[in-house]
Order: structure tokens, then sequence, then C-alpha cells
């Protein structure tokens, strides 16, 4: 069943080469610069005149919601703002009928994000769903929506359902874009034709596999810490710490890197590890400058590189490379590594990974 893997989880980790060629299959054409996305069609002149999306979900599809409202407010050009759905539902929230929702969720059962949805209907607005499971409840409750087809995810920890999730709205993005003429059809040409390579790019991702466990083994005794990652790579910082919380019990937290030193800085210690994502992308230089901040107060930097980085070896403590991309595919291949590291490190403190405590698959109370 585990296919030869100890666990779920790895398996479904190694599975997202597969999960995330399967979630882009007969969606794009690369030659042609031609996103399809059949589940909203016909929604495509809606699309057109939208002013505003909304996001809802809860947990690791929050977190993709995120990555999200950078790829469409880049290439789409509309205004996205992501909520968690518990607190939507209760907020009295401004929707209208002009406005187009998006809820986010694997399993297509939690609650709060089924709450949320049957509030943003009653006041007219139109609900696409991401769901993983065929024929769950959200999925048909929403008016329209777009599988991610991961395939069954049974560990507790989603894994492959978040990179299914970041492709599906990495679609939707380009997708709208399209609509919208927001993009030119060659760009479109050259991200699409980037995107179609970033199965195989997951695939050498996955190659760090040794070298993580090897730094999960120092680490494992730690008893907190920080993940940092600025623009896209900020929502994969707090997936990052999701993970290494819920599965290993160290208490991690995600934050914007520039936020650093408006208050967590002052946890930095000789015993503090913190994870950075510092590919060369736009905040490279800036992302720099907070790892010798932590350096310079004996924090432990383990960074996520652009392969053959040399400025950020240099200063970190371990770097974890991932192959080249265009930034708007980073998330793709940042969170790999992320997912191996939190999955070492809770195998070597003897926690139970597929069924962490306390934790349920699909939270199906409020
Ligand atoms: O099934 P859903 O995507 O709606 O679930 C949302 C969260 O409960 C879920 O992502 C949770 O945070 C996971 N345990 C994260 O690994």
């Amino acid at each position: 069943e585990k296919g030869g893997y100890d666990h779920f989880m790895l398996k479904e980790i190694y599975e997202q080469p597969r999960s995330v060629r399967d979630c882009m299959r007969g969606r794009i054409y690369p030659q042609q610069g031609l996103v399809q996305l059949g589940g909203i069609k016909e929604y495509t002149e809606k699309l057109k005149n939208i002013d505003r999306i909304i996001i809802v979900a809860c947990g690791t599809s929050w977190h993709a919601g995120l990555v999200g409202e950078y790829l469409i407010e880049e290439y789409a050009r509309v205004s996205v703002e992501v909520e968690y759905a518990s607190e939507f539902r209760y907020r009295n929230p401004i929707i209208t009928e002009k406005d187009l929702v998006i809820a986010i969720s694997q399993s297509g059962e939690t609650a709060d994000t089924m709450a949320a949805i049957e509030l943003a209907k009653e006041k007219g607005a139109t609900i696409f769903g991401i769901c993983n499971v065929v024929g769950a409840s959200i999925p048909r409750t929403t008016h329209a929506g777009v599988y991610t087809h991961a395939g069954p995810e049974i560990g507790v920890a989603s894994t492959k359902a978040f990179t299914a999730q970041v492709t599906v709205l990495t679609l939707m993005a380009f997708y709208i874009a399209q609509q919208r003429g927001t993009i030119t059809q060659s760009k479109l040409v050259e991200y699409l034709t980037e995107l179609n390579e970033i199965p195989n790019l997951v695939e050498i991702a996955l190659k760090s596999n040794d070298h993580v466990k090897k730094i999960a083994a120092r680490f494992k005794d730690s008893t907190n810490c920080l993940f940092l990652g600025r623009g896209s790579s900020f929502p994969v910082a707090l997936e990052g710490a999701l993970k290494l919380k819920e599965i290993s019990y160290i208490h991690a937290e995600g934050y914007p890197a520039a936020e650093m030193k408006h208050g967590p800085i002052a946890l930095i210690d000789d015993e503090m590890p913190v994870v950075f994502i510092a590919t060369k992308h736009s905040s490279y230089e800036k992302v720099i400058s907070n790892i010798q901040e932590v350096k310079a107060r004996k924090g432990h930097v383990i960074a996520i590189v652009t392969e053959g980085d040399t400025d950020v070896r240099a200063m970190a403590d371990y770097v974890i490379e991932i192959p080249q991309t265009a930034e708007a595919f980073v998330p793709l291949l940042a969170t790999i590594p992320l997912q191996l590291l939190a999955y070492h490190i809770a195998v070597m403190r003897g926690c139970n990974v597929d069924q962490p405590r306390n934790l349920a698959k699909s939270v199906t109370v409020e």
C-alpha cells in the first residue's frame, strides 16, 4: 500500500512529479500558449469583468491560496484577498454578485470552508472550487471548479495536494490573464513551456533527500524553528512551518523575511535554526541581508537556494539547492525540501508522521 515507502507521507512526497503532471495534463498547450480549464470555461465572460477575487480555505489550502494571490495579481491583474474560511464566515463580509470566490479544499469536506461558501452563495457571488476528492461536498456545492487530480492523500500532513493546488492556481492565473488580455501570447508560450518542465524539476528537487536527512539529524532536537521567505516564498515559509509543527511537534513559525526585525529577531540565539527561501529572484539581495542579521546573532541558517548559488552558500550553515526556474514557479520546487525536512525530523523524533496527535485528515467540525 505504501509502495515500499515507510510512510504514506513519504510516498506522497515522492509522487509529486507525477501528481503535478497529472494536474496539468490536457490543460496546457505550451506551443500554442494556451490554457484550457474545462471546469470553469462557462465563466469566461465573467472572468473578463471581475474586479475582485476572494479565496477562502483553511490550513495548507489557505497557504496555497496565498501563493495564488501573488500569481493572480501579478499575471491577471485582479485584486485578490485570501481569507481563513473560519474568520470570513463570522465577519459579515462584504460580498456582491460581482465577486468571484474560490474555495480551496483537499478533502472537499472542511466544515468552515463549506460554511464560507454557503454564505458567499447567499450573497450572490460566483463560487469556484479547487478540490482533490472528486464528488465531495464542496465540489458539489460550488458553481464550477477545477480538480487537482493529485490522487488520494492519506497522510494527515498535506503534501502532494498542496503542490497540486498551487499548480491549479498557477493555471488559473494564466487562464484569467489570457481571458483578460493582461499577458502577451509570447509570454504565455514562454511561461507554459517552463511550467511544463516543472514535474521534471520536482524530480530533481527530490534528489536533495539524503542531504536534507543529514540536516534533519543536526536539528532534530531543536525546540523552535523559524521559516522566512518573501513574495510567493512567504506562503511557502508558512507551509514549511506548518509541516514541521504538525508532525514533529517542534514549535515553528513562518514569517515574511522583512518582518523579522519587527519581532521574531528577538528569538534568535545560538540554538535557533532559521530556514530561508533565498532563491535568485526579485528579493534575493534583501533576503541576503536578513541572513546576515541572523548570522550576526549566531542563529543557524538553512537556506533553500537556486542551484549554483555562491553568495548564500558563503554565509549559510547549510544550503539546499533547487533547480533554476521562473519566480512564478518557485513555490512548486521550494516546498519539496521543506516537506522532506519536516518528515525526517519527525521520523527521527519517533513521531507518528502519518497520524499526528490531535489531528484529523478532514476537519468536519467547526
Ligand atoms: O481538506 P482541506 O484542504 O479543506 O483541509 C484544510 C486543513 O485542515 C488542512 O490543510 C490541514 O491544515 C493539514 N493537516 C495540513 O497539513
